[in-house]
């Protein structure tokens, strides 16, 4: 493993999309949907450092299972609690590597009519994208790496790493 992100450079990061995000929906309710399980860190310390009025939702999507590949295809595996019908909504990912995910999700909860849309995501591997899908606000650019920290994991392993790490 080799550190591609320090804790304290992720913390700066998320900092500042905090604050840019607050200044975006400032005097608005947000709802945060946050994607598990890979987001679920990112989420807690991003919305901590939110000024909005902020509720919480997650869903749970199948993406790639227990290894390193993507099967293509997206369903929800746990869906909102919360109606999202005129309220704005931000969806909080940990990475877009396809895009497949996100703009599944982003489908799915539009036709839901919410007042807005936004979405977050912590890293983006733009080179890889299949769909065209670009999230709103983006902590990391990052090359074509698969990463491990800061709730991503590899079989489920290296969530609970501080830092973020390219994995061989
Ligand atoms: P996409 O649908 O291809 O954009 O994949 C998004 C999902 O794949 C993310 O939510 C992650 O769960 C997973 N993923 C993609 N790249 C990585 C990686 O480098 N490390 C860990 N998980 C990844």
């Amino acid at each position: 493993m080799k550190i591609l992100l320090s804790e304290k450079k992720i913390q700066l990061r998320v900092r500042a999309l905090a604050r840019q995000i607050s200044k975006d929906f400032s005097g608005k309710e947000v709802l945060l949907v946050g994607v598990l399980k890979g987001a679920f860190i990112f989420m807690a310390d991003l919305a901590r450092k939110m000024t909005p009025p902020v509720k919480m939702d997650f869903v749970r999507l199948a993406s790639y299972g227990s290894g390193t590949q993507s099967s293509g295809k997206v369903k929800f595996l746990k869906d909102l609690e919360t109606s999202v019908q005129g309220k704005n909504v931000l969806i909080i990912e940990d990475i877009v590597d396809t895009g497949i995910t996100l703009q599944y999700l982003y489908q799915r909860l539009q036709a839901r009519k919410p007042r807005s849309l936004k979405v977050v995501a912590l890293l983006d591997k733009m080179e890889r994208r299949k769909v065209n899908f670009q999230p709103d606000y983006v902590g990391f650019q990052i090359k074509d790496h698969f990463v491990v920290g800061y709730g991503l994991d590899c079989g489920e392993k290296y969530r609970n790493l501080p830092g973020i790490y390219t994995l061989k």
